[in-house]
């Protein structure tokens, strides 16, 4: 079902960060969103996924208004840009949380453990995982609940190169079979251009729609200047 963010304004104490952000990704489609660092990326992620409120403007997804609903009844896959996993859990126990929620299936758990290549560490501990590795299990175990809309926040920053050049084209085969609406936060125009559908920039507390990478790269260069003054 689709997603649609209809004139979102959000505000830390003093600080005005979205003000009146509109979007709308359709299912099965992975809309890349480039921005500045402190630009607000993160926090509209947060807003999506229900940890934050915002101060005006509706999260729909479908049909359904979910502004107001706690995560845990919204059915968001979330991985943060600082992922945290439940220490006390192995790897696969970890993967495997949403199980209790009845969600996710054996074949999606192989398909998951086998492209992010996790097994060999599916007994270990998060304390004993490397950072990248734990950035895998935290995207496996978000992608596990099959989720009817999946936040990505930086999920690869992590990742190092070679493993990002094997998992980018897997992600996107994974991301499309759910068929849900992706938000992909990157600042990697070599991931972007592989991993997007389509794409936007967050400037000045809104997101401009561009046509590419390029396009992209061109209002960051310019701070938006053109397209979202204000
Ligand atoms: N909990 C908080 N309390 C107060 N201000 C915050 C809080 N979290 C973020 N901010 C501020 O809100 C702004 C947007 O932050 P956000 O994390 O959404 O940016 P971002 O686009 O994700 O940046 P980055 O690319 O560095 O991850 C920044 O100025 C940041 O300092
Ligand atoms: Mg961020």
């Amino acid at each position: 079902m689709p997603l649609k963010l209809e004139g979102i304004r959000f505000a830390y104490p003093g600080r005005e960060v979205l003000k009146g952000v509109e979007t709308e990704v359709d299912d099965g489609e992975i809309r890349v969103v480039f921005g500045p660092n402190g630009s607000g990326k993160s926090t509209l992620l947060k807003i999506v996924a229900g940890l934050l409120t915002p101060h005006d403007g509706r999260v729909v997804v479908g049909d359904r208004d979910v502004t107001h609903l706690p995560p845990e009844r919204r059915n968001v896959g979330y991985v943060p840009q600082d992922p945290s996993l439940f220490p006390h859990l192995t790897v696969e126990e970890n993967i495997r949380y949403s199980e209790r929620h009845g969600r996710g299936g054996e074949e999606l758990f192989e398909r998951l453990v086998d492209m992010l290549d996790l097994e060999d560490h599916l007994d270990l501990k998060p304390s004993e995982l490397s950072g990248g590795y734990a950035t895998r299990v935290a995207l496996a175990r978000a992608l596990f609940s099959e989720p009817e809309v999946v936040l990505l926040d930086e999920p690869l920053s992590d990742v190092d190169l070679a493993a990002k050049a094997e998992i980018v084209p897997e992600m996107r085969e994974v991301l499309k079979d759910f068929g849900a609406p992706t938000l992909y936060v990157t600042h990697d125009p070599w991931e972007a251009e592989r991993m997007g559908d389509t794409f936007e920039v967050m400037v000045n507390g809104r997101t401009v729609r561009v046509s590419d990478v390029e396009e992209a790269l061109e209002v960051l260069r310019t701070g938006g200047a053109e397209v979202a003054r204000g």
